[in-house]
Order: structure tokens, then sequence, then C-alpha cells
């Protein structure tokens, strides 16, 4: 069965199937903030071999509807679950895992900051990220999502107009988090950690490719699902 084709748009791809995300990861295809772009593009851009990640995904996809295990499907579940997945899942593990990363970036600054210049570059990229973040964070916390869940239970049109109007503001973020993870990568080499590296220096290259899988995961459900859903909804309710 062929679900899939190289014109799909990226985030509709991984909001269909969001295993399609570790694919995407595998050929670095930026499918969150770049979500918008469709399959052809990143592979045109990418220089990359189109049929054979086509016939990839569609092999994936097939191999888990077969098996049942497609997940949650995000696009139709009420709004207040998809929240609540967003801060249970990733906004729960950025709080208590941006502290533990700071402490490992200080510790390998200080032990091998001088043989290795770019973990001084790591240390400030990650700290930025960091703050950035956490005021992000706050920001979808305090605002956006009560005034979601306040539409939830109302339906009135103002509490939804609250949740939409911060939206622009909340996509530059993500698409600055986003570039600075790119530039960490770049500047890591791809995390490669060089021969005279400690084990924290490996784990700290360990954990900030975990914490850039989740932020992928976490802003593709924002910009390719939540939003687009919340702006649905608008266009809905004023016919
Ligand atoms: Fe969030
Ligand atoms: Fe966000």
């Amino acid at each position: 069965m062929k679900k899939f084709d190289i014109n799909q748009k990226l985030g509709d791809i991984a909001a269909e199937f969001p295993k399609a995300a570790e694919l995407f990861r595998e050929y670095k295809i930026d499918y969150c903030c770049g979500g918008n772009r469709a399959l052809i593009e990143a592979i045109e851009e990418g220089n990359l071999n189109g049929q054979e990640i086509v016939d990839k995904l569609n092999d994936l996809y097939n191999e888990y509807a077969s098996k049942n295990e497609l997940e949650r499907n995000w696009q139709e579940a009420p709004l207040n679950e998809l929240v609540d997945h967003i801060l249970n899942k990733h906004h729960a593990y950025l709080w208590a895992e941006l502290p533990n990363i700071s402490e490992l970036t200080t510790k390998i600054l200080r032990a091998h900051g001088t043989n290795h210049p770019e973990i001084s570059k790591v240390h400030k990229l990650f700290h930025n990220l960091k703050m950035e973040l956490e005021s992000h964070l706050v920001k979808e916390e305090a605002q956006q999502y009560p005034a979601i869940r306040k539409y939830e239970e109302s339906k009135v049109k103002n509490d939804l107009d609250e949740a939409i109007r911060v939206i622009m503001e909340l996509e530059d973020e993500h698409t600055g988090a986003g570039d600075i993870l790119k530039k960490l990568r770049k500047i890591t080499d791809d995390y490669t950690v060089p021969d005279d590296g400690c084990p924290t220096y490996k784990q700290t290259y360990d954990k900030l490719q975990e914490l850039e899988s989740d932020m992928f995961e976490h802003i593709h459900l924002e910009n390719n699902i939540l939003f687009p859903r919340l702006f649905n909804l608008t266009n809905n309710s004023m016919r």
C-alpha cells in the first residue's frame, strides 16, 4: 500500500504518522519548523534519494498499520487531551532536563574548555536556548494553554481569540529554538565526541541529542497540529 508521496507536506506526514519523524531525523529533514514544505523540497535541498525515502516511509507505515500500533491521532483527539499530552510529555521533560544539561555543559566546559574551544560555544548556545525556552514554556502554560482549556468549556470566540493571539510569537520562538539546535549540531560535528572526551562529555552530547529530538516532536505537535487546529476553529466559527 502506497500511503505517502513526495508532494505531501512534511508536517502533514508527521501529523498523520508520528513515526515518520524518526525517518526524517535520520535524513536530517526538518519537519517541525520546516513542516510547511513538501517532502520533495527537502529531498532536493538535501540532495537526497527521494524514492528511497518514500519507500522507507511507506514500508514503515505498513509495518505499523499491520501491527495496529498507530499512535493517538492528535488531529482528532480533544484539544484538552493534546494540551495535556504536550504538558506531561514535553514540558515536564524540559523542566526536568534543562537544569541537568546546564550542569553537564558547565562541567565539560571546566574540564575540556581549554583543549576544545567549541565547548564554550556549546555552553553559550545551550544557555541561550534554556533561557528562551523557559520563558516560552511559561507563556504557553500561563496564557495559551489555559485559553484553549477555557474555550473547550465555553466555546466562546473571545477565549479562542486569546489562544490564537500569541501564535505568531510562539512560532517565531519555535524557529529561534530550532535554529539554535541546528547550530549546536553543526558546532559539535553531529555530536561527535573527541577521542580525549570523558564519559561526561559523551553523556552531555547524548543528552543534547535527546533534547533535540524531544524538541522536534514538541514543536511539531504545536506548529503542525495544535496551531492549525485552532485556526480551523476560527475559520469555522466565522462561517
Ligand atoms: Fe509547548
Ligand atoms: Fe511551544
